[in-house]
């Protein structure tokens, strides 16, 4: 098999980079929720990388739970309804909880994770995310925790993936045109 090297552009975000700016995050996270035991909700399977560091970045009591939901289907084009495919294992009410993205594009999924937490009344609910993408936000979420604002480019590595690859790569990269064209083209003929 290939290695992955040859699909990427460019590498946007060295691995020391993501590491400095995911402690600075944990930290800041910490600081914010001292006086609480949050509950970190990751939004999979984008955030699962970036999770997994923060966490261990944010030294005061906490728990973690996960949401699975499905929107992308793999292509860069939204296929409109998200779905919940994989629920939390924790009630909310009361709680006060941080949900934690990967991620956030046109903003449909957050928001949608939002709007569906919302109503089983945390005691507080935030966003933190790891990259922003402003350009094509269509829903406008409030972002509380954000890791780094990136340009329109499709970017994989750190849990991101482009048809469920890639999300290994120790950096955010850019992927070659060449590597979306020819597989959104494949996929669509699959779905
Ligand atoms: P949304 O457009 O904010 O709803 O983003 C939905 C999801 O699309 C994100 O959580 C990512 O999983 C995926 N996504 C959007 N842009 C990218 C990208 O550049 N690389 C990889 N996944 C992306
Ligand atoms: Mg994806």
């Amino acid at each position: 098999m290939k290695p992955y090297d040859d699909d990427i552009l460019e590498v946007l975000i060295s691995r020391e980079a993501i590491q400095k700016r995911v402690a600075a995050m944990g930290q800041e996270i910490a600081a914010a929720y001292k006086d609480s035991v949050p509950l970190l909700v990751g939004v999979l399977k984008g955030c699962s990388v970036f999770m997994g560091d923060l966490i261990s970045h944010i030294h005061i009591p906490l728990e973690i739970d996960f949401i699975a939901v499905s929107s992308f289907h793999g292509s860069r084009q939204p296929d409109g309804a998200v779905r919940i495919v994989k629920d939390l294992d924790h009630a909310v009410e009361g709680r006060d909880l941080l949900l934690i993205e990967g991620l956030v594009d046109t903003g449909m999924t957050t928001g949608y994770i939002l709007r569906n937490l919302q109503v089983r009344h945390p005691k507080s609910l935030h966003i933190c995310t790891f990259l922003d993408k402003p350009a094509r936000r269509i829903v406008n979420v409030p972002i509380a925790f954000r890791g780094i604002e990136i340009p329109d480019k499709f970017v994989v590595g750190y849990g991101l993936d482009f048809l469920q690859l890639y999300r290994n790569l120790p950096y955010i990269g850019v992927l070659r045109d060449e590597v979306t064209g020819l597989k959104t083209a494949q996929r669509k003929t699959l779905i």
